[in-house]
């Protein structure tokens, strides 16, 4: 049996009751490993895409219930229009491509993002998609898209303040959960453990309240390179950590 055919199944050294269940990933390095290779950067973005689909299989095969992917982040409108908008057309295009599949898989599909902003035929794919996945009962995928969380917490303060000018609700009903209740990711259990690709050691503006007590664990490879062998090494990491919450172990 090859290494890559072994991975379908959950590697021997990892112990099944500490699987993660939520898993986000900041997908860097795209275009590094197409520099590196003297390609345009779109390159990388395509080659970007095979990782992100083989890493959802391999999360279910593992038994991790929900993944969640910075796709394009707020910050990332800044980068050359020509960029972009090969993005916004493989977003689009990957959507179409493959929802079938992901249909077959029982993947149920979410955006999280301010949506709104997008290009009118990618927002159309990405609402057919949430609606045909949305009793599929698999993993949950979850693609941050025009993501970005100091916009999603301000947003959710927006939301309460008129609720309580409204007065549908009193200064004292607003807690944690409430906040979270009005954030993209409302009724999505917090992440587990956030994997970086490429080296950088910084959120980026991903899922910054969701992350409070999330295990961070960065890798050098570029995200093309990413694989199962790659991500069995940082369930590994993740699996040695101590979860303390604030709190002492005996
Ligand atoms: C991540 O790869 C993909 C997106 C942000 C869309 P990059 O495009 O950031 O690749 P690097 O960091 O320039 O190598
Ligand atoms: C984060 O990567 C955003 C995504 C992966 C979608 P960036 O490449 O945009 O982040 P910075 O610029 O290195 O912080
Ligand atoms: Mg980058």
């Amino acid at each position: 049996m090859s290494v890559q055919q072994s991975l379908i199944e959950l590697p021997f050294d990892l112990d099944q009751q500490r699987i993660p269940a939520h898993v986000a990933v900041i997908m860097d390095g795209n275009g590094r490993w197409a520099k590196n290779r003297g390609l345009p950067r779109i390159v990388g973005h395509q080659k970007g895409v095979d990782a992100l689909k083989d890493l959802l299989r391999c999360c279910d095969d593992w038994g991790v219930k929900v993944l969640t992917a910075y796709a394009f982040s707020t910050e990332n409108w800044g980068r050359p229009a020509h960029e972009v908008e090969f993005l916004m057309t493989l977003f689009e295009r990957v959507l179409r491509r493959e929802l079938e599949e992901m249909m077959a898989e029982n993947v149920k599909i979410r955006f999280i993002g301010d949506l709104k902003a997008l290009p009118e035929s990618l927002q159309a794919e990405i609402a057919h998609s949430m609606e045909k996945t949305a009793n599929n009962k698999g993993i949950q995928f979850n693609i941050a898209t025009n993501y970005g969380s100091r916009q999603e917490i301000l947003y959710a303060c927006q939301a309460i303040a008129s609720l309580v000018k409204e007065e549908k609700i009193q200064l004292n009903d607003i807690n944690e959960e409430l906040l979270e209740n009005h954030l993209y990711t409302k009724g999505l259990i917090s992440p587990d453990l956030l994997i970086r690709t490429s080296g950088e050691m910084r959120l980026s503006n991903f899922l910054l309240w969701q992350m409070a007590y999330g295990e961070i664990y960065v890798t050098q490879t570029l995200w093309p390179d990413f694989n199962r062998q790659e991500f069995r090494q940082a369930l590994l990491d993740y699996q040695k950590r101590d979860r303390r919450f604030g709190k002492l172990n005996q």
